[in-house]
């Protein structure tokens, strides 16, 4: 297993290109199955993720091309001849689970396997079902797999969802797109990768409104067109590497970057005595003074600070002037990464969904474990102002969700090096 050895003590100058967002392309993907003829994706990241994607369409039956290294990838369903989605491919990735809505409504059965716990929380699917039900499909679960039909295709329904699940809310946007009448889904989510979903769904000629708010309305049609659509950029990767500059000083350029993507994050780093500037290529940061001060960060579905950017935040805190708190109110278990930023000198009590960092003058660099995809990215950013060196293991959750990670972060004057084990 390769590790990630961070030489802290650079201060950072220069432009980060980022890529498109994987929580896009991990849901824009399974749209395929939706239409006969080929989507084309572009901007698409480069990410094991996608590839576990593209795995799993395959076994379905799809057929996938890409091209530009894998930034534009044509998936074509013409053919769908499995309707199984299997337990090896699904436990390896939550996202899998988006299969489900779009199947339903293209072939009108679908197996696919509860993807399981995962290190970050239970994660179940009642919220999918629950949708999936009132559009009437038939749900089953059997040794670890849903057994879901429509025997009489899908129907037009008033869904309200009791909590905003981004998943639920893509499988349920998905299979409503073909089902017969109208569906109005009440407390949706509003992420941004929602909207790029049905931008993506409208090109291909759905009929979709109220996406980015909490009622979405679907007026179902007959089928679905093939389309290209470029991937939204990734919001996550955004504000990962607005904190470097943040972290390790100096100024950084995030290319593509717009603070609409990211603006209760801006806020917080804004408070935190970080200036952010919009320009015509993307997003310069640069910190106002020499330490950051202490702030409170509660997690919410979107506009509220986003789940993936606490470990990155946290990051930053330890090193704060002051006493910072995090409530993590959308998973149970994501504060994984504050023991290993405590072998590096971070002074942080967990207690439940609450983590306080009583912020230090400087970390120390030490050998620390990646837990799970933003825990391992916020250990990198530590490093980069801790004192001497701190080697990240595990770093295949890393190439989960970050593409060229070295290279980006080395490109603007950090010492980072991806070492074989
Ligand atoms: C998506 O996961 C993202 N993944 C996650 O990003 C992100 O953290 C999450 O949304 C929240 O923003 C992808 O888009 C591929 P949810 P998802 O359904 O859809 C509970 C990353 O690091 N819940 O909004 O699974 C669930 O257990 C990943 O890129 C139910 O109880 O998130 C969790 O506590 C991590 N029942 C909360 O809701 C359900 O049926 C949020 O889940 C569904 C969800």
């Amino acid at each position: 297993m390769d590790s990630i050895v961070v030489t802290g003590g650079r201060e950072l100058s220069g432009e980060i290109p980022i890529a498109g967002a994987k929580n896009a392309c991990l849901t824009l993907m399974p749209a395929t199955i939706l239409s006969e003829e080929p989507l084309t994706l572009t901007n698409a990241p480069r990410l094991s993720d996608i590839k576990t994607m593209t795995q799993l369409l395959e076994s379905l039956g799809a057929e996938a091309a890409s091209m530009q290294e894998g930034q534009v990838l044509t998936l074509s369903s013409h053919n769908l001849d499995n309707h199984i989605a299997d337990y090896d491919i699904v436990r390896k990735m939550r996202a899998s689970n988006l299969v489900l809505g779009p199947m339903l409504a293209r072939l009108g059965h679908a197996v696919v396997s509860l993807p399981g716990g995962c290190a970050i929380g239970a994660r179940p699917m009642d919220l999918h079902i629950f949708g999936l039900e009132k559009l009437g499909a038939e749900i089953e679960l059997k040794d670890g797999y849903l057994h879901a039909k429509a025997p009489r295709g899908l129907k037009g329904a008033e869904i309200e969802l009791a909590f905003a699940s981004v998943g639920a809310t893509e499988n349920i946007l998905m299979a409503s797109t073909l089902a017969k009448g109208t569906t109005v889904i009440r407390n949706a989510a509003r992420e941004p990768e929602i909207v790029d979903l049905a931008d993506c769904l409208r090109k291909m000629g759905a009929q979709i409104e109220g996406d980015g708010t909490s009622e979405i309305v679907i007026q179902g049609v007959d089928r679905l067109h093939g389309a290209t659509h470029p991937v939204v950029t990734d919001r996550i990767e955004l504000g990962t590497y607005m904190l470097a500059p943040a972290i390790a000083g100096g100024e950084v350029e995030c290319l593509g970057g717009k603070i609409s993507l990211v603006e209760s994050f801006c806020q917080k780093l804004d408070a935190a005595g970080i200036h952010v500037e919009e320009t015509a290529k993307g997003l310069k940061v640069a910190r106002r003074n020499g330490r950051v001060s202490a702030v409170d960060v509660t997690t919410e579905p979107f506009p509220g600070f986003p789940t993936d950017l606490q470990a990155q935040m946290m990051a930053m805190l330890c090193t704060a002037e002051g006493t910072s708190t995090l409530h993590e109110t959308i998973f149970e278990n994501r504060f994984m990464h504050a023991p290993e930023l405590t072998r590096m000198g971070a002074n942080i009590e967990v207690h439940g969904g609450t983590a306080t960092v009583h912020g230090v003058e400087k970390l120390k660099g030490a050998p620390v474990m990646a837990t799970d995809l933003r825990a391992s990215v916020s250990l990198i950013l530590a490093g980069l102002a801790a004192e001497g060196e701190t080697i990240v293991s595990r770093v295949y959750h890393l190439d989960r969700g970050y593409e060229k990670v070295v290279r980006k972060l080395t490109s603007v004057g950090a010492k980072v090096e991806r070492v074989r084990e």
